[in-house]
């Protein structure tokens, strides 16, 4: 009996691998994803998708690593091929570093594993290296990190020129960009199956807001990123705020006609950012306005960035946050499905009138069942909201459709 079970698992073990063999094979190989003028390109052809974010692979990969691959399985499954995710956690517990230069292996590995997840499934990465924000330690860990070391800090801006604290962040840069995968073993520098680095998650510089600031240390950090890594794709994470270059935009277009500490033109035209990146949350940025002025707001939000994109910068856009919340009042399922839609009608139809410079969207955001930690209200459970997934499913669809009819290919 025993030795019949010992059997049974040796054949269901073998299978399991064939399957997977079989299923690796079947994805279609990745290369490096390029940039030529003001499209992003890949074999030489447009390169557009539809993808998402997933903010939480690394960590839930440490910890369980069955709901990373079958969340990815699940967005391969819907047509999606982007996905942007954390590669970093800084201070928390558990950590990927939790002190300046000290790195958690077991956080380390849980990255190797959504990296090596997200090319089984034919899923490029856009992999952020820290966060403006609080959430996950960000600007406010390196500066309290540097205070800790005798730096004179006055405010968590001064992320952005003191001394020590850029220097934390060039070797926590490093540190990713050099990583050998202990998977695949190859070094992430080199790994086609990412995309792109991400400077940063949503800078914002409210104690100086003509965004010179800001775009100084893009310009510096971004040359010794391509310094380490000529290879992949980097852009910088704006939400896309003007700043002092055009005034008259901070007026016109701007959430509440506030100045954020990042401009948009300057900060995208520094030589080494390949694309430009715009963010939007029309129901969090305009409490008081009425469902139909935030869609104006958010139709003129992208047509204006995606002109200067095109035209004054010279590079293509992707629109690299966007979703609904269910804590939006008169929230609904299906509220959300028209939203989805609404975006992407303007994501298609403007990729396809420029010929592919509009690469594609990235909604926020895609979870797995049973992540209730990680639930943020904009959770959208693939399996569970079927509409949502028809939805997706049919801009990944039309976006593959339009690459392939750009290319040139007869499929
Ligand atoms: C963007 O350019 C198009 C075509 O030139 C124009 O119709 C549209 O009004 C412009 N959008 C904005 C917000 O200026
Ligand atoms: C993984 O999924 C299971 C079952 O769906 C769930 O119980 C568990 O909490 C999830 N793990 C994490 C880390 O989210």
């Amino acid at each position: 009996m025993a030795s019949f079970v010992v059997g049974l698992r040796r054949f269901l073990g073998a299978l399991a691998l064939m399957l997977l063999a079989h299923q690796a094979a079947a994805a279609e190989p990745l290369a490096f994803v390029g940039r030529s003028g003001s499209k992003l390109v890949v074999n030489g052809s447009p390169f557009l998708f539809n993808g998402f974010n997933a903010y939480w692979l690394m960590n839930v990969a440490s910890e369980d690593q069955v709901n990373v691959s079958k969340t990815l399985s699940e967005a391969a499954a819907a047509g999606l091929t982007v996905c942007r995710t954390w590669a970093f956690n800084d201070g928390g517990n558990p950590a990927l570093q939790s002190s300046p230069g000290v790195y958690n292996e077991k956080m380390f590995q849980g990255l190797d594993f959504a990296v090596s997840e997200a090319k089984n499934h034919g899923i490029r990465l856009v992999m952020s290296l820290i966060n403006n924000f609080k959430d996950f330690g960000g600007k406010t860990q390196y500066v309290q990190w540097a205070r800790d070391a005798g730096e004179a800090i006055k405010t968590d801006d001064d992320f952005y020129t003191n001394a020590k604290v850029k220097q934390y962040y060039k070797n926590h840069v490093l540190k990713v960009l050099t990583r050998v995968n202990t998977i695949t073993k190859v070094a992430y520098k080199d790994d086609p199956t990412i995309m792109t680095w991400d400077l940063m998650n949503e800078p914002r510089c409210p104690s100086e807001p003509s965004g010179q600031t800001v775009t100084a240390w893009v310009k510096e950090m971004a040359a010794y990123t391509k310094s380490i890594d000529s290879k992949h794709l980097l852009q910088v994470g704006f939400e896309g705020f003007y700043g002092s270059s055009t005034p008259d935009k901070i007026g016109l277009y701007n959430p509440g006609g506030y100045k954020y500490g990042t401009d948009f033109i300057i900060g995208n035209q520094v030589n080494e950012i390949d694309y430009t990146t715009i963010h939007a949350y029309p129901d969090a940025w305009l409490p008081q306005k009425s469902e139909e002025e935030r869609k104006t707001f958010l139709q003129q939000w992208i047509s204006s960035h995606f002109n200067d994109s095109v035209k004054v910068i010279g590079k293509p856009m992707v629109f690299e946050e966007f979703g609904k919340s269910t804590t939006t009042p008169g929230y609904s399922q299906k509220v959300r499905d028209d939203f989805l839609s609404y975006v992407y009608g303007m994501i298609y139809s403007d990729a396809e009138t420029s010929g592919g410079s509009f690469s594609g969207g990235l909604l926020w955001q895609i979870m797995g069942e049973g992540m209730k930690s990680y639930y943020d209200g904009f959770a959208i459970v693939l399996p569970r909201d079927s509409t949502t997934t028809a939805v997706i499913k049919k801009q990944s669809d039309a976006m593959a459709a339009l690459k392939n009819r750009l290319s040139g290919s007869r499929h």
